[in-house]
């Protein structure tokens, strides 16, 4: 993952400056890098257990720690936006108030002190290029770099995947009834590909992005923070969906099916029926999306497959429709943004991750890409305010590999 410029937060000058600067000697041994993610295909259905398609984003999380001899983690953020925090590894920890950074080391951390107790702590500096609360999984990259500090100071390995499916439990310490996406990507991507991830048991595929095409993220602005309303709308999303699976399996007399069996047991064409039948609005359209995103996946494999960009875009654009139509997560702004895309050239866009605010990726072409980017700039990004530089709000997202620990 790219390190370069001097104002780049997880450079490790800058993390190395930061350290000294608020601990001293002795110095750091190692940073933690774990990435961000978009979501290609497959939205707000791993938590029904069916697959997806993310990518590892080389915006990451960068945390570079040295081991204490106690049980307690301290972590200083690079970001004034938050304070240092410091706590007792334990069982059960008590959570900072909702909204806190400092919950998402915590959730990782209890989940590890369940299973590996005692540990040793650490102290560490963070820094991160993934726009925060941008449906870009910052916090899952939070929680995956923190796991990894805490095991890498006491000498514990785990399975990236089993590691994946721990910390998919522990991130619901902050109270969001989360799928396994975000933990599976952050740690089992591949660079260069996007990964087909199933669940139960969790499985990735990695399939190669073709070289020549572009994915443009782009920020709607609005925050989709994990702890505030969009996580009440998110778990409500989750209960809607579970709803809908009992209604529909105990109307076709396949009662305690799984999503994944159910859409193995059934044509697509039976199941929407089966769902216009035993649903009432809005869980009908929830299902409804839920049932359709299946086969976009499968759509959407099929063509990064062949490097069919046009199919691929029109798969996204597809799920944006059902995002905005029948799951109704999307915004205004959100919107916005994918019809400038695809005005400017791109074969499809839509919203990415949780939706409700955060970002969308728009696919493109080598030869497309800067027209999307002048368009999404001119027309979105300079009537309105961006904080910091556009860089940060509007990007092209290269497929990076897992988190990784180096020593230093
Ligand atoms: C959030 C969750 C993921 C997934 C997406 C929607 O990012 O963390 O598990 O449910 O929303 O696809």
């Amino acid at each position: 993952m790219a390190t370069a410029s001097a104002r780049d937060p997880t450079a490790l000058t800058a993390l190395q400056a930061a350290f000294r600067a608020r601990y001293g000697a002795p110095d750091p041994v190692a940073v933690i890098r774990a990435p961000g993610r978009i979501n290609l295909i497959g939205e707000h259905i791993d938590y029904a257990g069916l697959a997806v398609l993310p990518m590892a984003l080389q915006r990451h999380v960068a945390l570079l720690i040295r081991p204490r001899t106690d049980a307690v983690v301290r972590i200083a953020n690079l970001d004034p936006e938050f304070p240092t925090r410091a706590f007792a590894i334990g069982r059960d920890i008590p959570p900072y108030p909702a909204g806190d950074w400092g919950n998402y080391a915590k959730a990782a951390v209890q989940a590890l002190a369940r299973t590996l107790d005692p540990l040793d702590g650490f102290d560490g500096v963070i820094g991160s290029s993934i726009p925060i609360a941008a449906g870009l999984s910052s916090s899952s990259a939070l929680v995956v770099a923190a796991a990894r500090a805490l095991l890498h100071v006491n000498g514990a390995h785990p399975m990236p995947l089993a590691l994946a499916q721990q910390l998919a439990e522990a991130e619901r310490y902050v109270g969001t009834e989360g799928g396994g996406m975000d933990q599976a990507i952050c740690l089992g991507a591949v660079a260069g590909t996007a990964s087909r991830v199933e669940f139960a048991p969790l499985r990735l595929t990695p399939h190669a992005v073709p070289p020549d095409w572009r994915l443009v993220v782009a920020h709607s602005l609005a925050r989709a923070e994990k702890s505030g309303a969009a996580q009440q709308r998110y778990n409500h999303r989750t209960q809607e969906c579970a709803a809908a699976l009992a209604a529909v399996t105990a109307h076709l007399g396949l009662a305690g099916m799984s999503y994944r069996e159910l859409v193995a047991a059934r044509p697509p064409a039976e199941l929407l029926e089966a769902g216009a039948r035993a649903l009432d609005d809005p869980v009908r359209r929830r299902y409804r999306h839920v049932i359709t995103e299946v086969d976009r996946v499968t759509r959407g494999e099929t063509a990064m497959a062949r490097a069919d960009l046009d199919a691929f875009g029109a798969v996204l654009s597809a799920a944006h429709a059902s995002l905005r139509e029948d799951f109704e997560v999307s915004t205004a702004a959100l919107d916005e943004l994918v019809q400038i895309a695809t005005e400017a050239g791109a074969t499809g866009a839509r919203l990415t991750g949780a939706g409700m605010g955060g970002c969308i990726v728009a696919a493109g072409r080598t030869d497309t890409v800067d027209r999307m980017l002048d368009e999404l700039a001119a027309r979105f990004y300079a009537p309105r305010k961006i904080e910091g530089s556009l860089d940060d709000v509007l990007f092209v997202a290269d497929p990076a590999g897992g988190a990784s620990v180096e020593p230093v």
